[in-house]
């Protein structure tokens, strides 16, 4: 094996701002939150265990640092820093966010040479999107403790990318960070989702057989999954359901899905082992689903 970088693991967790709320202001412990957070006790333990160089987040902006007025469809953040975000009531009290502009850069020219086009963010503040999974995943801290890779994906406002895209994109992904030259542990965490609608006569739909079934095939499915349109997203899991379509990014670059092209001498690996699961309902108007998968070492 070549001592290149390495995608460890997997990581999938919805994000809410309440969830970050709840964090800031010292409610975890009250019993509407425990039930939320207990679900993340087994994964911060393991991120203490597991910790990685740099984390490849996928999220989505939801109008903080883009807006109508641009639309980027996929933006890959390669700038040094990037501050949490006023979304209106202040910035989150949470340490900023350290990128890894080198390893940012080269992902960037190994995927939109393999026909991807990627916007460069060279400037960014990261909202709820980004900062609530870390917080999820890592608790309370005063730095986060790995580098982050920033990657928004336009989930907002339609047209956005189809699960399929979003699958292959992650192999593409995966292509770019194995070919990085330096020995790194990377990670890539999908989140947004599950179950959710903010808006209209159906604001409050949760679905839970239908997330349960998104979570069973993301598993052992993901190329089936994601062929699912985006009607059945938004019918099944909600207007804001379609956040999930991020998380085959992620799972796309796990190595049992690998799409090695003829003659690059390595072949899809083996399936990926599923370290945790946990699903519950409701964290404020969303039902939180997270899963942690590794690769075979
Ligand atoms: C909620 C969920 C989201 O995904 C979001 O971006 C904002 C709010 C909610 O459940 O309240
Ligand atoms: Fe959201």
């Amino acid at each position: 094996m070549s001592s290149g970088a390495r995608i460890r693991a997997s990581v999938y967790t919805s994000h809410v701002p309440a969830i970050g709320a709840a964090m800031d202001l010292g409610k975890t412990h009250e019993p509407y939150w425990q039930k939320v957070f207990s679900g993340y006790e087994f994964s911060r333990q393991w991120l203490k265990e597991n910790t990685p160089d740099v984390v490849f987040l996928v999220y989505n902006d939801h109008a903080n640092a883009f807006s109508l007025e641009i639309i980027p469809t996929f933006a890959i953040g390669t700038a040094a820093e990037f501050p949490p975000a006023d979304e209106g009531w202040g910035p989150r009290p949470v340490p900023g966010v350290v990128g890894d502009p080198r390893l940012a850069s080269h992902i960037a020219q190994s995927v939109i040479q393999d026909d991807f086009d990627l916007t460069i963010v060279n400037r960014m503040d990261v909202d709820h999107g980004l900062t609530v999974p870390l917080s999820l995943m890592c608790g309370q801290v005063d730095r986060w403790p790995f580098r982050v890779i920033p990657f928004a994906v336009n989930v907002v406002q339609y047209p956005v990318p189809s699960g399929m895209r979003c699958f292959r994109l992650g192999q593409a992904i995966r292509r770019a960070i194995e070919s990085y030259d330096e020995p790194l542990k990377v990670q890539i965490w999908g989140t947004g989702g599950m179950s959710h609608q903010l808006q209209g006569p159906r604001a409050g739909l949760i679905n839970r057989e239908f997330d349960n079934a998104f979570l069973d095939r993301l598993v052992a499915d993901p190329e089936g999954l994601a062929k699912m349109p985006h009607i059945d997203y938004v019918r099944e899991a909600g207007s804001e359901g379609i956040e999930l379509v991020m998380w085959l990014i992620a799972r796309g670059a796990m190595a049992d899905t690998a799409d090695a092209p003829p003659g690059a001498g390595h072949r899809a690996g083996a399936r990926p082992k599923v370290v945790h699961r946990f699903y519950h309902v409701p964290a404020s108007n969303t039902a939180v689903g997270h899963l942690i998968l590794e690769n075979p070492q």
